[in-house]
């Protein structure tokens, strides 16, 4: 039997196309698979999609964060696990701090980090890392006493004057620092995970940059910054013209393009070039962090960012942060960042989505909103987006299993290594719809999709979200709740369309269970694909076309 390739899942074409060269050489081959399954957590372009590799095959990270300070005392833990697990998580995003895991300088302490990767297991989930070290949300207060109280060695950003509660990203003794005990730390976890692979991945510092100022005016700052920009970032930005985020482009375009001169001469006398001037010395600084941690340990390494408001000034966000904007210099200061992401709070959540899912930076928020809007998000985000992931912040003060959050994750966790797959395929849509956007349309598989709120006898859905894959010639499979579908040939044709059958169901150890067959009211007597508001479900449909005569 001829399987068509487009019908087969791709670790299975991956396996097909080596399969002949197991059969030659049989230690070989065993070797070569098991190579791939035990590697280290990894990220991997899958076609259309960057995808978190774990034990071969893409994880797609159904996830939350916890509050800063639960995961610093292991008995406080213990009930949260199991209650994070019956809300369907898969992997939590787990705070963990500079000064428990070095309370006295070269003396480590991995206790904590033991512990929670034991509980960890206990409840089959995952672990994303947070190192909390130099910075948090700007402020150095993660930082271990010894490295406070010695600004000699470890100077702080200065502000009008005076010395303020955030390390500078200048002091070479506080990068060389950091890095030394995240180098250890990822050396541990190296020794302790790199055959469970319970932590998949790190986040470097948190949400850092300069608060209350535009940039650090310390004496070795005003120097720096008098000074000629980095050739690294002055070649950077011609070599990578085409793809530069379009306002740091414009920026460069509207000052001469120049790629020789001081922070102010490429970047103009503005507060903008404060914010670049940032961006250069924490990516340097967290770049190097970074590579220390990975010398030791090689897993996905990101950086979070707090989003900035519209038209507000750099250091009433913190200023440096990788916003869109200067995700391009974080680039040009090193290589051992594997992505960037957002803190996605704002009410835009496609608009912000869409400025980080560009130029190969894929799709990853450790912190979100949860509950309703949640529940909705995460489809849009992994769907549209071929998110690697979705992480509501406070996680444990979520409303539980019966939530929102935990229905949305069901689902999606039901049909995960499907979406996998069509998110490197290229042909899967997620949407979000209210009454101000009630309507969106996708071209995919050979037919445009006209995607409403639901509607049945004359009464409107107030909001639906969802997503829809293609499954095979004249068929669909979608997720959500609160939407219908209706279709038209592509390209246009005289064919009419129309509902063969539309079934609910689940898969069970990969196969397709079907529930009820749902011919009547509830697809409208055969005219559109609906998903009821009242509960989440997965349904497939299955089309057909006819001529007039
Ligand atoms: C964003 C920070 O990154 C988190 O650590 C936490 O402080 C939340 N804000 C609180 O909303």
């Amino acid at each position: 039997m001829t399987i068509p390739a487009c019908y087969t899942p791709v670790v299975m074409r991956n396996f097909l196309r080596t399969l002949p060269i197991f059969l030659l050489f049989p230690g070989l081959g065993t070797s070569a698979l098991f190579a791939q399954t035990n590697a280290a957590p990894h990220l991997e372009k899958r076609g259309a999609a960057t995808q978190l590799i774990v034990d071969g095959k893409p994880f797609l990270m159904l996830s939350g964060e916890l509050h800063n300070s639960s995961s610093s005392n292991l008995e406080y833990m213990k009930p949260i696990w199991p209650k994070l697990k019956a809300m369907g998580l898969n992997s939590v995003v787990t705070p963990l701090s500079w000064e428990l895991i070095e309370p006295k300088e070269g003396k480590y302490d991995f206790t904590l980090v033991d512990g929670l990767i034991d509980q960890a297991r206990h409840e089959n989930e995952k672990i994303v890392f947070l190192w909390l070290a130099s910075w948090k949300n700007g402020m150095s207060s993660y930082a271990p006493v010894w490295v406070k109280q010695d600004p000699r060695r470890f100077p702080r950003v200065v502000e009008r004057g005076n010395p303020v509660e955030i390390l500078s990203p200048q002091g070479t003794a506080t990068q060389e620092a950091d890095a030394r005990a995240f180098a250890a730390l990822m050396k541990h976890i190296k020794e302790v995970d790199s055959r469970d692979h319970t932590v998949v991945m790190m986040q470097v510092e948190n949400e850092v940059g300069v608060l209350g100022d535009a940039r650090d005016r310390s004496d070795a700052a005003n120097k720096a910054f008098d000074s000629e920009v980095p050739a690294q970032l002055t070649q950077y930005l011609p070599a990578h013209r085409d793809s530069l985020y379009p306002d740091l482009k414009d920026l460069w375009d509207a000052n001469g393009n120049k790629t020789a001169g001081t922070w102010a001469e490429i970047f103009g006398d503005s507060e903008r070039a404060d914010e670049i001037f940032m961006a250069w010395h924490y990516g340097r600084f967290i770049q190097a962090v970074a590579k220390a941690g990975k010398a030791e340990y090689d897993i996905p390494m990101y950086v979070n960012t707090w989003l900035a408001g519209d038209n507000t000034p750099p250091g009433e966000f913190p200023s440096g942060c990788p916003e869109p904007w200067v995700v391009d210099v974080w680039r040009a200061a090193g290589s051992s960042l594997d992505f960037y992401s957002p803190d996605l709070y704002d009410a835009r959540f496609e608009l912000w989505a869409r400025r980080y899912h560009r130029n190969g930076n894929p799709l990853y928020m450790p912190e979100t909103r949860g509950e309703a809007a949640g529940a909705a998000n995460v489809f849009y985000a992994l769907g549209e987006e071929a998110g690697m992931g979705f992480s509501p912040f406070g996680i444990e003060s979520e409303t539980g299993d019966k939530g929102p959050l935990a229905d949305s994750y069901g689902v999606i966790a039901n049909i995960a290594p499907l979406l996998a797959e069509h998110q490197s395929a290229g042909d899967v849509h997620g949407f979000v719809l209210d009454r101000d956007h009630n309507a969106v349309d996708f071209t995919m598989n050979g037919y445009t999709l006209h995607v409403t709120l639901d509607e049945v006898f004359g009464s409107q859905a107030s909001n639906g979200f969802g997503l829809i894959m293609a499954d095979g010639k004249d068929a669909f499979l979608g997720a959500g709740k609160g939407f219908k579908v209706t279709f038209k040939p592509r390209p246009e044709t005289a064919s009419h369309v129309g509902v063969a059958a539309v079934d609910e169901g689940t898969f069970e150890d990969g196969k397709w269970v079907p529930g009820r067959r749902l011919n009547g009211d509830e697809n409208a007597q055969g005219v559109s694909w609906r998903f009821d508001p009242r509960q989440e479900r997965i349904e497939k449909v299955a089309l057909y076309r006819f001529e007039e005569k």
